[in-house]
């Protein structure tokens, strides 16, 4: 009798160790997610590509199908990249030179959930804030704060890193904003199919020379 529960007493504990074990094994399993962006907001971006300095306006606007990128380089060039998510993407300044191209690119612009399938780093400090950390597929790094779960940084694999200065959750650029300039439909003017100047990674491109962040992330 004696022996019979000395059994069933071993038995529990082992049972409960297990239990123990596979519930902290699950925890493991269930790391953090990658907040969704949201369907429309605005952010100010400070980006660092080898020391050149930008600041981008990101106008990203999921409903409307559409996302600007207005890149103001340290003491240069005012540069608008508009892109639509049909894949037409226009890149223009609005000065006297009047420079415009398009590109027609296979991928629109990013979902709002697609760094979904990234893979968890842990934890880092990263400009001051607590960052979960997430890979995707060697193409992009990327930093939200543990807290308040925005975005705070972005490397890419060119090394091309993105500072979120502001993010606006719901801003929206009017609609008159969105119109590429008449030059950018004058079929005089050389339109140059930008493709070249992508490298498009599984599903993904990033622009050699302007832009940000583009593609739909069908992976
Ligand atoms: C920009 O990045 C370079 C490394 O590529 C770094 O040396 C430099 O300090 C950075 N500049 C700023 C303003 O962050
Ligand atoms: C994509 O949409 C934009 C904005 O409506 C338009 O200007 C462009 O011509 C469209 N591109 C294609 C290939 O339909």
């Amino acid at each position: 009798m004696s022996s019979f529960s000395t059994t069933t007493t071993y038995t529990l504990l082992l049972l409960l160790l297990l239990a123990a074990a596979s519930s902290s094994l699950t925890a493991a399993a269930e790391s953090p997610k990658p907040t969704p962006w949201p369907l429309q907001f605005h952010s100010i971006l400070l980006v660092n590509f080898s020391g050149s300095l930008s600041l981008i306006d990101l106008w990203y606007d999921w409903p409307k199908g559409r996302n600007f990128n207005i890149i103001q380089s340290q003491l240069g060039e005012l540069l608008y990249d508009l892109e639509w998510n049909n894949g037409t993407s226009f890149f223009y300044t609005l000065d006297s030179n009047k420079k415009c191209r398009s590109a027609q690119l296979e991928v629109g612009i990013l979902r709002p959930n697609w760094l979904d399938g990234a893979v968890y780093l842990g934890q880092e400090n990263v400009d001051g804030f607590l960052c979960n950390v997430w890979q995707k597929v060697d193409f992009i790094w990327y930093y939200e704060d543990v807290v308040t779960k925005r975005p705070v940084h972005w490397v890419f694999y060119t090394g091309r890193s993105i500072h979120v200065m502001t993010f606006e959750v719901g801003a929206v650029l009017e609609d008159a904003k969105w119109q590429a300039p008449i030059y950018c439909f004058d079929k005089k003017d050389t339109q140059t199919d930008l493709r070249h100047n992508y490298k498009v990674d599984v599903g993904y491109s990033e622009p050699q020379t302007e832009g940000v962040l583009r593609g739909s992330m069908q992976l």
